[in-house]
């Protein structure tokens, strides 16, 4: 081929494919064009390319530019082409028989939605949130909070450790003390957060769980204000409820009650889900130690004060009616999305 005869086939070229690309009515046809042209393996520009060797070399120059110009210019008027033609192809391409698809809206977990209203009873009564780390001291899990070292929770067996005296902290209660070590009484504080212990996994224990922690320390408070509080908590959170405190023993706390609130899913009848005492367990408390306001530098002589510690993992399952809390943590949808709102 002369360089004249290689100038000449570009320009026909050049012609063809404007007029096939404008005579494009549909996708395909236009997809027909593009191969017909510029098609990888063959097409009559990519054709042309190739005969580029056979020139003689001092026409190649002049030949490569002419048929690079001839084939930028189809795959622009390509391009221009498929934008005019997409609009009308999608319109026809509709069916309006096709079932609709459904947007799936993200929510908040249970526990949280209990953690959330447990949060917004206690902020109506003067109550702020606070948070402590979850790789905690020894000390502040254990030591501070009046725990002796032989004290079964101590236990490997209950207590994932990290070394070096740290541990994954098994209750909330540490934040108290880190709680009245940066604040001066009077404090009133919430502290919700994740626990870890190396519990059964069973339907009432997992191994990692939710916690919300109360604490209020000032001069002069007295049993009878954490029972009126946890109280009027219980009547807010649970309606018309029958609650109930029986004593009960911890190391951080003395006197020590545990609160009841009738089951939820039973009536009061007893059921699986409340071991057929017809109550559930909500919540330890008591009156905060002398000794631990004394580890947390705050004067046992001048301040009294009362804390809890529930689980709002347990509380959604009387909330919900779940028979298992371990639901609670499997993360599957085909649950979670028939409590969310
Ligand atoms: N820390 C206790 C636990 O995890 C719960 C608890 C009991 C917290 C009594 C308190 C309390 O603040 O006063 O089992």
């Amino acid at each position: 081929m002369t360089l004249q005869e290689f100038l000449d086939t570009a320009r026909a070229i050049e012609r063809d494919a404007i007029a096939a690309i404008q005579g494009a009515s549909s996708t395909d046809a236009l997809t027909a064009v593009r191969n017909a042209f510029v098609g990888r393996k063959s097409g009559r520009i990519t054709d042309l390319m190739k005969a580029l060797p056979s020139l003689p070399q001092e026409a190649r120059r002049e030949a490569g530019a002419e048929v690079n110009r001839v084939k930028t210019l189809a795959e622009r008027a390509l391009e221009e082409r498929e934008r005019g033609l997409a609009p009308a192809g999608d319109a026809t391409e509709v069916d309006l028989t096709m079932p609709a698809r459904e947007q799936w809206r993200g929510a908040k977990h249970p526990v949280t939605l209990v953690i959330d209203e447990i949060v917004e009873i206690f902020r109506q009564l003067g109550f702020t949130i606070a948070l402590g780390p979850e790789a905690e001291h020894e000390w502040y899990n254990f030591g501070a909070l009046n725990v002796p070292p032989d004290h079964p929770a101590m236990d490997m067996h209950d207590t994932l450790y990290l070394g070096d005296g740290a541990l994954l902290r098994t209750h909330t209660s540490p934040v108290q003390v880190r709680t009245l070590q940066r604040w001066a009484p009077p404090v009133r504080v919430l502290i919700p957060g994740n626990v870890y212990r190396r519990d059964f996994f069973d339907p009432s224990h997992a191994p990692m769980f939710s916690q919300v922690e109360g604490l209020a320390i000032d001069e002069g408070v007295s049993f009878v204000d954490l029972k009126a509080t946890l109280t009027h908590f219980a009547k807010r959170f649970f309606g018309a409820a029958k609650t109930r405190f029986r004593p009960s023993f911890f190391p951080f706390t003395e006197p020590s009650a545990e609160m009841d609130v009738e089951c939820r899913l039973c009536g009061g009848v007893g059921c699986a889900a409340c071991k057929g005492t017809g109550w559930m367990e909500i919540l330890g408390s008591g009156m905060v130690h002398p000794r631990v306001l004394d580890a947390a530098g705050v004067d046992s002589e001048t301040y009294t004060g009362w804390a809890f510690g529930m689980g709002p993992g347990r509380i959604a399952l009387q909330r919900y009616g779940i028979p298992d809390i371990r639901i609670l943590y499997d993360s599957d949808v085909r649950f979670l999305e028939q409590i969310a709102r």
